[in-house]
């Protein structure tokens, strides 16, 4: 896929930076910092790991949201254009609100498309475009990802006393995915 037009001399440039790095990592993905926020150290590391597998899959789908919006075709292309980008926004907010809950509870989010790739429970899109039909089943069962993981993480944070963490999945990532399903759905003769 790699269709580059750097002329062959400035290829070095691509594989080694002008100004290198100074330092490498200061936290590993897997380390979890231990943070004053009076939660149980074991319910902190429980949220941090299931969080990074919801913000990994939350990516996926806004991502998701994006490829169908630039990709919407056919007779009701105008309305699917404006909704999936409606709805890739929505997502984005909720992956900030999904990263900084893995910050603050002293880990680090997972962020780049390649370990969100790896990481990902949602089946990989094809790069051709699709049928808008299938763009629809497409993400209403990447949707239904989001919320079984997030119904079982809600009932787990609760259980363990992240109430903070059980917020955040309840008010926002569960409420916002529930409500795009019943817009998508409308769809589906
Ligand atoms: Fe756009």
């Amino acid at each position: 896929m790699n269709t580059s037009t750097i002329p062959r001399d400035d290829r070095k440039h691509v594989r080694e930076p002008v100004t290198p790095s100074p330092t490498g990592e200061v936290q590993g993905f897997e380390h979890v910092q231990r943070t004053p926020l009076a939660l149980d150290a074991t319910a902190a590391l429980s949220s941090v790991e299931s969080l990074q597998q919801l913000l990994a899959d939350t990516i996926t789908l806004r991502d998701l949201y994006k490829k169908h919006h630039w990709q919407a075709a056919g007779p009701k292309f105008y309305m699917l254009h404006l909704l999936f980008d409606k709805h890739a926004g929505q997502q984005s907010e909720l992956v900030d609100l999904l990263a900084e809950r893995v910050q603050t509870l002293g880990g680090v989010s997972v962020a780049m498309g390649a370990d969100v790739a790896a990481m990902t429970l949602i089946p990989r899109a094809p790069a051709g475009r699709e049928h808008s039909e299938a763009q629809l089943a497409r993400l209403l069962h990447a949707h239904e990802v989001v919320l079984l993981e997030a119904r079982a993480m809600a009932r787990l944070s609760a259980a363990a006393g992240d109430i903070g963490t059980n917020d955040i999945i309840v008010s926002d990532v569960l409420r916002v995915g529930e409500l795009q399903v019943w817009f998508l759905a409308q769809h589906i003769q």
